[in-house]
Parts: structure tokens; C-alpha cells; sequence
């Protein structure tokens, strides 16, 4: 595929966005039945950020775009392809990206959603870092983002306290071969499509349909269980395989920023890669699963707290409905 082209794309800006609101464990024991000792001890998270009554997806886009671009030092007017991952669309005509490309000043962009639940950013990193390597685009927005607050059952306590709002977006440039992305891979298994769906809300049952609202149907559905143990195992053999690919040890990566759905998936794919911990990078305790915004808004985290530096060697994993999985290795 990519690597009849003899250049890639490299991270030239990353910036993130959360909303203000912070939504603790606490909060939710006044909701549903369950127990900050149960949230922190099965998942790992304490809060997460959720929109404002007045904000939605593309106002929180909007702020992440423009933090990548202010990094790389890009004006919007030089972005000639802009890659929206969400699976919390705005509204579902037209668009996101399109919604939100006159607020950006995204004039020259060609602009698209993609829709590959957790796997979203790193889907679009492919999608992108292709569009730069057969020279159809030069400078790439790829923003990860989800209003999952508005999409969650604030009934359902197996769900209700996993999620959260928040997005973070990259800016994508040329690069030499070897330098910037070296590896991604992708995979996709629609025969476990209903272990993580949101079954109402499509056109099978739109959101106004009877069977829509008396089954509950437009909100996310989980089979937590079975998830966690697919989850460990496909994000701990894509990893090997792209880090075979490249010819990359696990002692050689400075940062393993996994999909942050749960901190004990996080552990034991850190585990099973043989990663030591301070190699492996978690910010679920304070955001939640943020789903296709995960890995962007944690690669910003780390960046803050001094734990990713330009030139640093990176791996990431990325994990959610469809299913879809896909990892990347790149050099920051
Ligand atoms: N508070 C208290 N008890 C709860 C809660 C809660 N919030 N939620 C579930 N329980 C109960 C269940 O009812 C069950 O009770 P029972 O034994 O009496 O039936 C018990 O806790 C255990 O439930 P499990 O589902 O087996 O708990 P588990 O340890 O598997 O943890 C969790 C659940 C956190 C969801 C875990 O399975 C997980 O993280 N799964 C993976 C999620 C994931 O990776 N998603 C990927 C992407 S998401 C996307 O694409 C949008």
C-alpha cells in the first residue's frame, strides 16, 4: 500500500480540547446505583469531562483543530484535507467536518467524517498519511472527537460511568521515509458488531420510531465482559505485528499510548507486550474513555507532563466498536 512512495506523513501540530464540566464518580452515585470504589477499582477512572448544555461536537472540534494548528504554525487556509473521526456526529446531515470547516477558515480543505467508534483516529491517520504520500494532500487536519455524554444511557450504570466528552487533533506534513509515521495497520471484524453498537438512531430505527424509543435503542450498548478480553488480546497482537514490521523492539519504544478504555486493558496489554511502566502512558483516571478523541488527547497529556518529546519513538493502539482495531508507530 504506503510503502511504494518514498515519503510519509510526521506530526507537524497536536493540540487537544476538554470541556469544562468535570463529571466525578461521586456525581454518578447520586445517578445510578454503583460506587466510586466499583468505577475506580474495574476501570481505573475517577472523572470525566462532559459538554455544557449549550456546547456540542463541533464547538469542541473547533478548539482542538485550532490548537493543532497554532503548534505546527499552519494557517487553516494551507489545509487542503481535513478528517473528522467521530462517532457522535453533530447531526447526520450534513457532516461534522463539513459543520465545523467555515468556523476553522478551512477553506481550502476537502472534508469528511470517518466513523470507526474508538478506532477512529488512528484509522484517519492512515487514511491521511496516504492522501500525503501519493502527494493528493500536503498539509492534513485530523481531529478525533465525541460528545459520547449526549449518546450515553445516564439509565445504564454497566455503561453510564465508562465514557466521556473531550477531542484532539493532529496536523499532518510530508516527511521523508523513515521519519514521522512508520507503521500503521487496521483491522476490522463485523461479525462482533453487536459487542459495542448503538442499535436505534439509523435508519433501521430512526430515532423517532416507536420500537427507538420504548427498547432504548439510540444509546450506546456494551457487552463489557467479553469486550475487555478481545480488547487485550487484538491490541497486544496488532502491537507485535506492527512493531515485527518495522524491525522495532519493545525496548525501544519511549511511549505506548494505548486506547484508554480501562485502566486494567491498559495494564495488561502493557504486561503482555512486556513494556516496563513508565514506558506506557494512561490518562483514563481523568477523561474516561473519550473513544475516537482517546489517543490524540492523551498524546497531549503526555506531552504536558513532560513524558512525550518531538523525536521520541511512539506506539499506539487503539481499540472499539465495528469491531475495528489498528495500532501506528511513529517517531513524535
Ligand atoms: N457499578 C456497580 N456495579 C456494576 C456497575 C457499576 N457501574 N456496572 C456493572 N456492575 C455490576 C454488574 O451488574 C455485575 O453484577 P453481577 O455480577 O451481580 O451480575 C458486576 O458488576 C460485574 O460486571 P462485569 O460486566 O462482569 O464487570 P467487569 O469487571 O467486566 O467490568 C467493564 C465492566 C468496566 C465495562 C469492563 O468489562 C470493560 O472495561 N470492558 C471493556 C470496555 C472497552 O474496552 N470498550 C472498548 C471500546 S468502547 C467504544 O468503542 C465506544
Amino acid at each position: 500500500m504506503h510503502d511504494g512512495f518514498d515519503r510519509t506523513a510526521r506530526i507537524a501540530g497536536l493540540g487537544a480540547f476538554l470541556p469544562e464540566r468535570v463529571l466525578t464518580n461521586h456525581d454518578l452515585e447520586r445517578l445510578v446505583d454503583t460506587s466510586d470504589d466499583w468505577i475506580t477499582s474495574r476501570t481505573g477512572i475517577s472523572e470525566r469531562r462532559v459538554v455544557a448544555d449549550d456546547e456540542a461536537l463541533a464547538d469542541i472540534v473547533e478548539r482542538a483543530g485550532r490548537a493543532a494548528m497554532d503548534d505546527a504554525g499552519v494557517e487553516p487556509k494551507a489545509v487542503d484535507l481535513f478528517i473528522l473521526a467521530t462517532a457522535t456526529v453533530e447531526q447526520p446531515i450534513p457532516a461534522s467536518s463539513a459543520i465545523v470547516q467555515p468556523k476553522l477558515g478551512l477553506e481550502n480543505a476537502v472534508c469528511f467524517d470517518l466513523s470507526a467508534a474508538c478506532s477512529g483516529f488512528t484509522y484517519s491517520l492512515n487514511v491521511a498519511r496516504q492522501f500525503i504520500a501519493t502527494g493528493e494532500a500536503s498539509t492534513v487536519l485530523v481531529v478525533g472527537a465525541e460528545c459520547l455524554s449526549r449518546y450515553v444511557d445516564w439509565t445504564d450504570r454497566s455503561t453510564c460511568v465508562l465514557f466521556g466528552d473531550g477531542a484532539g487533533g493532529v496536523v499532518l506534513q510530508p516527511a521523508p521515509k523513515g521519519e514521522g509515521i512508520l507503521q500503521i495497520q487496521w483491522r476490522t471484524d463485523g461479525s462482533y458488531a453487536d459487542l459495542i453498537a448503538m442499535p436505534g438512531g439509523g435508519c433501521r430505527f430512526p430515532p423517532h420510531s416507536l420500537d427507538s424509543i420504548e427498547q432504548r435503542l439510540p444509546f450506546i450498548k456494551m457487552r463489557g465482559n467479553e469486550t475487555f478480553k478481545v480488547a487485550v488480546r487484538s491490541l497486544t497482537e496488532l502491537s507485535l505485528e506492527v512493531l515485527g514490521n518495522a524491525g522495532i523492539g519493545v525496548e525501544e519504544i519511549d511511549l505506548f499510548i494505548p486506547h484508554q478504555a480501562n485502566q486494567r486493558i491498559i495494564q495488561a496489554v502493557g504486561q503482555r507486550l512486556g513494556l516496563r511502566d513508565d514506558q506506557v502512558f494512561s490518562n483514563v483516571h481523568r477523561v474516561g474513555n473519550t473513544s475516537a478523541a482517546s489517543i490524540p488527547l492523551a498524546m497531549a497529556d503526555a506531552r504536558e507532563q513532560g513524558r512525550l518529546h518531538r523525536g521520541d519513538l511512539v506506539l499506539t493502539s487503539s481499540f472499539g466498536g465495528g469491531l475495528t482495531w489498528a495500532s501506528a508507530l511513529f517517531r513524535f
